[in-house]
């Protein structure tokens, strides 16, 4: 377990029950644009960009805020407002746990996928991250401001410059107004992944609903991303409360626990939502927590 932040607990766990907190930072090497830097797993991933912002080392700042450790964010390829962690992970270190073989995956061997791994699909459960190697620049700083929500945000704030700073500080600020904090109510970030669909099933969609958001999947062309938030919302859960299990007023994609909502009751309410996205849009909505019993 790192931080538990993209967990759902079905039931007590009666076995051994492992948290990796491992902390340290380690420079590999450096060049005249890019610094190579070693994480252990157990290091708080906020924090570990706070560090990188102090230190001018550009490539997570459009992924602050995100809850969780450093060790657990290749598993799903933490993603947010156009960056996703895979593009600045070098490798990734673990130890196998049948063999106890520290064994190393190159960023290619992880298999990263949209909110996906290697370690989140065919060798789930089977290896432990240890530390987690990224290339940041020092130079030269890529800046992701295209989506939509960070270029609002820095226009209402007036800055002009879009520098890696700006760019996190406009993350900072729209994560805060829309997603809940899980140390205040309980939530692991969005439920579900947003379904990716055939072109023309989209097309079929896109008469009926004109303003249903959509977004490209890589270059493929047969391939169309919906918003699943939107999908949840057009079903008129947001801000919904079932007993103590509900749907975040800001955000439909992010499932609440207001106090003492079981897992089980969470899980009705994701198969509820579920159930009501398909029969409406016809569109199947897969989780993207992992659900542990
Ligand atoms: N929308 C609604 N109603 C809602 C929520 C969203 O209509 O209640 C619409 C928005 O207006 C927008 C579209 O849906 O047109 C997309 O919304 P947003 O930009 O908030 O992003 P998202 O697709 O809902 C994804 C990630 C988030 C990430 C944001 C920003 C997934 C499953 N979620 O959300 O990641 O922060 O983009 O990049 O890909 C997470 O994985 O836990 C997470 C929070």
């Amino acid at each position: 377990m790192g931080g538990g932040s993209n967990m759902l607990l079905l039931n007590d766990i009666d076995r051994l029950v492992v948290h990796i907190n491992t902390k340290g930072k380690e420079v590999l090497k450096k060049d005249k644009n890019h610094i190579w830097i070693k994480v252990a797993a157990g290091e708080n991933w906020h924090e570990f960009v706070l560090w990188c912002l102090e230190n001018n080392y550009g490539g997570v700042e459009n992924l602050a805020l995100i809850p969780g450790n450093v060790g657990t964010a290749p598993i799903q390829n933490i993603g947010a407002y156009g960056v996703e962690v895979k593009d600045v992970i070098v490798d990734v270190h673990t130890i196998e746990i049948a063999t106890r073989k520290e064994t190393i995956f190159s960023n290619s061997e992880c298999k990263f996928g949209y909110r996906d791994s290697i370690f989140k699909n065919l060798q789930k459960g089977k290896y432990i991250i240890t530390d987690v190697s990224f290339k940041l620049t020092t130079n030269n700083h890529i800046i992701h401001d295209n989506y939509g929500a960070i270029r609002s945000k820095l226009a209402e704030k007036r800055i002009k410059k879009h520098c890696i700073a700006s760019v996190a500080d406009a993350v900072i600020s729209i994560r805060t107004e829309k997603l809940p904090d899980p140390k205040k109510i309980g939530n692991s970030g969005s439920f579900f992944k947003n379904p990716i669909i055939s072109k023309s099933d989209f097309n079929k969609l896109k008469e009926k609903y004109p303003d249903i958001p959509n977004y490209s999947v890589n270059s493929n062309t047969e391939l169309v991303k919906l918003a699943a938030g939107w999908l949840i919302d057009q079903c008129e859960f947001k801000g919904k409360r079932f007993g103590d299990a509900g749907v975040h007023k800001n955000q439909a994609l992010v499932l609440v626990n207001y106090g003492n909502a079981t897992g089980k009751e969470i899980l009705d309410l994701a198969y509820k939502i579920q159930e009501t996205v398909k029969q409406k849009f016809g569109v199947t909505l897969e989780m993207e927590v992992n659900l542990i019993s």
